[in-house]
């Protein structure tokens, strides 16, 4: 009886993967007594670019108006889905995101550099999850910046997650294959067996997306 409970649960899990094949699902672990658990996303500090007021901006960081100019740089996507840590999607769930744009630089009085800013670029975003737990946003990706004169922050997108019973996590999203990656402090501080969920994935078979020449990332985040 309790195998064939088991066995249909996963092949819930499955049914759910088929027929969101372009949403990656938390790495998951499978408890013989407790069920499935997710493993929860490292938490990394917030940083000192966190945006002083949090004007509401939605989903789209490119541009801002509808119709406007966009900002510069290269056009990505990022989604994903926000679970507790039993691999429950959390719905409503606040999902914010800063970052640097195109040049490195951010929106934010304590970034020294003198760069000048991209006058079409949203610097934040908020959304909240839909029923599945799902998020998404437009934006462009951030390059590189030098955090000191001898550490180059590779590309990198923070985030903070909220939701009433679950808490806060406050973390970055790095980008696949960046040579940085491997010497950032940062990401370095991450025991090595968790450091990959730090790292979004890049979603492949972008045909029939409605945007396919923009790379799609996706980055899964699990509270407690
Ligand atoms: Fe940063």
């Amino acid at each position: 009886m309790k195998r064939s409970k088991t066995l249909s649960r996963r092949q819930l899990v499955r049914g759910t993967l088929a027929a969101l094949p372009l949403l990656a699902v938390p790495p998951l672990v499978w408890g013989k007594k407790s069920g499935p658990s997710c493993l929860l996303t490292p938490s990394q500090g917030e940083g000192p670019f966190y945006p002083l007021r949090f004007t509401p901006h939605g989903m789209d960081l490119t541009r801002k108006q509808p119709g406007g100019p966009k900002a510069q740089g290269r056009q990505i996507v990022v989604r994903g889905t926000v679970t507790d840590a039993r691999c429950r999607p959390l719905p409503g769930a606040e999902v914010e995101i800063w970052q640097a744009d195109s040049q490195g630089r951010y929106n934010h009085p304590h970034d020294p550099r003198n760069l000048g800013l991209d006058s079409n670029f949203l610097y934040w975003g908020r959304v909240l999850t839909d029923a599945q737990g799902r998020y998404a946003f437009r934006t462009i990706a951030p390059a590189a910046y030098p955090a000191s004169s001898s550490w180059m922050r590779p590309p990198h997108i923070h985030f903070k997650v909220r939701q009433k019973g679950a808490g806060t996590l406050v973390t970055q999203m790095y980008f696949p294959g960046n040579a940085l990656n491997a010497s950032d402090y940062l990401l370095g501080g991450i025991e090595s067996s968790l450091r990959q969920r730090l790292i979004a994935k890049l979603a492949g078979g972008s045909r029939g997306a409605p945007t396919p020449d923009i790379p799609r990332y996706l980055f899964d985040i699990s509270l407690t």
